[in-house]
């Protein structure tokens, strides 16, 4: 099963991760992929430098802003 590990620690979750997470749900819904992708949601990673942080499938994103993160996802979950 595909996992997606996001950070939502205050300092993450305040940066973009909360708007994040949003996204993320809107593009499994609207791909038809709820089921075989599991969200979880961590404690602060240690690396809030370098936040939001996400990880999909064991691949650590930094910065990721909600622009960029359809794209990731596009990478990560779909075309594979
Ligand atoms: S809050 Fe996300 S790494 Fe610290």
């Amino acid at each position: 099963m595909k996992k997606i590990l996001i950070c939502m620690g205050s300092s993450c979750f305040a940066r973009e991760n909360r708007e994040n997470l949003r996204v993320i749900e809107e593009f499994l819904k609207s791909h038809g992929i709820s089921d075989s992708v599991h969200i979880e949601g961590s404690l602060c990673m240690g690396q809030c430098h370098q936040g939001p942080n996400i990880t999909i499938n064991g691949n650590e994103y930094h910065e990721v802003n909600s622009e960029e993160l359809s794209g990731i996802l596009r990478k990560e979950l779909i075309e594979i």
